[in-house]
């Protein structure tokens, strides 16, 4: 499938002040990252786990890019107050469905950058016994990485800046870009459009 051309998204494309990374190379890649995982997980049934909601359009390419039986489930998480979420400490707000006990999880993120929110749920979901527990994200953060997180599978390594596009969103806006951008200074600036 291709994408419409950037201009197509007319407003949010002209908020964007430069694309990142195409949409051509993030389907390039994705496809890549689901040829490892269908190689490292053959026989393995893997259960891949994503957090709401800016994994979902990664989420869908990705398990579209992966040959092999996979399962997947969804948890969604909110901020209990500013202080706790700067420790990374969260509340789920949705729990995942399948069980984790004896299975081999693979934590898909679209983005990290403290690194924080994943270490914790990292932590919650290793107490629930899977056979395995590996993170797969498609855009590394790493300057501000306050955590170490063994990553084994990456898509892109990303400078220390606000990027949106391709789930990722700016007050839930740009999330349907397929491409990924820096948001123009002024828009950044300007906040919520809602508001
Ligand atoms: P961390 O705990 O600092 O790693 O934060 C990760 C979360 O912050 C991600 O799951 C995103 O929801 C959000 N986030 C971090 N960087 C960006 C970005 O550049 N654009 C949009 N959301 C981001
Ligand atoms: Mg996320």
């Amino acid at each position: 499938m291709s994408w419409p051309p950037v201009e197509a998204y007319g407003e949010l494309a002209d908020d964007v002040g430069r694309v990142l990374i195409t949409a051509e190379q993030i389907q390039d890649r994705v496809l890549e990252l689901g040829r490892a995982i269908s190689h490292d997980y053959a026989d393995k049934n893997p259960l891949l786990v994503g957090v709401l909601k800016g994994v979902v359009i990664f989420m869908a390419d990705l398990l579209r890019a992966i040959t092999v039986p996979v399962e997947t489930d969804f948890l969604a998480i909110s901020s209990y107050t500013p202080d706790l979420r700067d420790q990374g400490v969260v509340r789920l707000v949705k729990d995942l469905e399948i069980p984790l006990t004896g299975r081999h999880v693979l934590f898909v993120e679209d983005v990290i950058d403290t690194g924080l929110t994943l270490s914790y749920l990292l932590g919650t979901l290793r107490a629930r016994q899977p056979a395995s527990l590996e993170v797969c994200v498609l855009f590394d953060k790493p300057d501000r990485r306050l955590i170490e997180i063994p990553l084994k599978y990456r898509g892109f390594q990303l400078p220390d800046s606000y990027v949106v596009g391709c789930g990722l969103d700016f007050h839930e806006r740009y999330r349907n870009l397929p491409f990924v951008g820096l948001l123009k200074p002024e828009v950044l600036d300007a906040g919520d459009p809602a508001s």
